[in-house]
């Protein structure tokens, strides 16, 4: 794949589409890891001459404008991290982004208000693809987390313009989640989590493939305990999936994959936790009674989890291990992110709320990689094509 090393961007109007969609409260930016992450990309435009066209959405606002959801603020955010002015577009299409586009000097930053203003983003609307591009000369996409949707400003556009590139974000990304995974240094020690055997069970099959230990955590452990014939008490568990996690369990015996499952869960009185706390706890080994709700792992699993990391040369984690937004129950997802952290392995952490948790935890510097995608990071680790990168292959 070409990135923007490998052309002259001098003079040019450069549209790069970014992921922009940070949490917002209000104006203010709660978590500002996908501007850091595009400025490698932004400022070496900059510094090359280029002549800067950002677009990115923000939230989900139905194909019309919505002052909730305007880049506005993060044009200020941008400038500050910059360390020069930043213009902002009302709109990305139409007189005025045409008319801030083409009044840019080389070197200069334009960013345009959110492109899912208009439906044809989502619609991936050709007209409106043609729109966009119309404002640069090159596309570059940067956007990673976007990388699994094919919209206008992530697909559509490529074809109409010549030269289409990957900046440095999405270079690193399918170098790390990508390369790194599928040729690991070895042991390669695979840690999922989350609550759904339903939302991981493509990943788990396509790492079965990779991997030499795979250790679950989380509620959906508990689909498995049942596979294997365990009792889970009131745990939340899809019943529907017994079938698809016991052909799971198979497969990664075949294959020779060490599948490991918490030996011990905190569990906690499911009539308070239905009321909305955890109420009673305790910890507890093998079968889960009912009445009782398991939270997180235990104490004997984190010993046994933490082991196979301290031996890994790769590590690939993905989804917390219990409830860690209550600090009663964090203690399993804290302790995975300690180890992750402190670990000689390459840490290679996948995204979505394992970022949350491991910076939560205050190891994120720590670690050798952190994936800005959510849904762009799981469908890539389960091996689809992202066709925000296809695209640029096919220009
Ligand atoms: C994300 O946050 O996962 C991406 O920005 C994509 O957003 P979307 O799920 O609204 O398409």
């Amino acid at each position: 794949i070409k990135t923007i090393k490998d052309i002259d961007v001098k003079g040019k109007r450069v549209l790069v589409r970014v992921d922009f969609n940070v949490p917002l409260s209000g104006m203010q930016i709660t978590d500002d890891t996908r501007i850091v992450a595009a400025l490698p990309t932004l400022k070496y435009l900059v510094s090359e001459g280029a002549r800067v066209i950002i677009m990115s959405h923000l939230g989900r606002p139905k194909g019309e404008p919505n002052l909730e959801f305007s880049l506005g603020p993060i044009a200020n955010a941008l400038s500050v991290k910059l360390g020069q002015p930043v213009a902002f577009a009302g709109d990305c299409v139409g007189s005025s982004a045409e008319g801030a586009a083409n009044s840019l000097g080389d070197g200069h930053v334009l960013l345009l208000e959110n492109v899912r203003f208009h439906k044809g983003e989502t619609d991936n609307d050709p007209e409106f693809a043609k729109q966009l591009a119309s404002l640069g000369d090159i596309y570059v996409n940067d956007a990673f987390g976007t990388a699994h949707r094919a919209h206008a400003s992530t697909e559509g556009v490529t074809k109409y313009l010549d030269t289409c590139v990957c900046g440095f974000l999405i270079e690193k990304e399918l170098t790390f989640l990508g390369e790194k995974t599928s040729n690991p240094d070895r042991p390669f020690v695979v840690i999922l989590g989350g609550a759904k055997v339903s939302d991981k069970i493509m990943v788990i099959d396509a790492l079965l493939e990779k991997a030499d230990q795979i250790l679950i955590g989380g509620a959906m452990a508990y689909t498995f305990k049942l596979a294997q014939g365990g009792k889970v008490g009131d745990s939340l568990a899809e019943p529907d999936k017994v079938e698809t996690a016991r052909l799971a369990l198979e497969k990664a015996k075949a294959k020779g994959v060490e599948f490991l499952l918490p030996e011990d869960n905190l569990v906690c009185n499911a009539l308070d936790f239905k009321a909305g706390t955890l109420g009673e706890t305790k910890i507890q080994e093998g079968d889960i009674e009912d009445g009782w709700e398991g939270v997180d792992i235990g104490p004997k699993t984190i010993a046994t989890y933490r082991k196979a990391v301290e031996n890994a040369k790769t590590v690939l984690w993905n989804g917390p291990m219990g409830i860690f937004e209550i600090e009663e129950s964090s203690k399993g997802t804290f302790a995975v992110a300690e180890a992750v952290a402190e670990g000689n392995a390459l840490s290679i952490i996948g995204g979505g709320d394992s970022v949350k948790a491991i910076k939560q935890s205050g190891y994120s510097e720590k670690v050798s990689f952190m994936s800005t995608g959510g849904g762009a990071s799981l469908e890539f680790l389960e091996g689809k094509a992202l066709p925000g990168v296809v695209a640029l292959d096919q220009a």
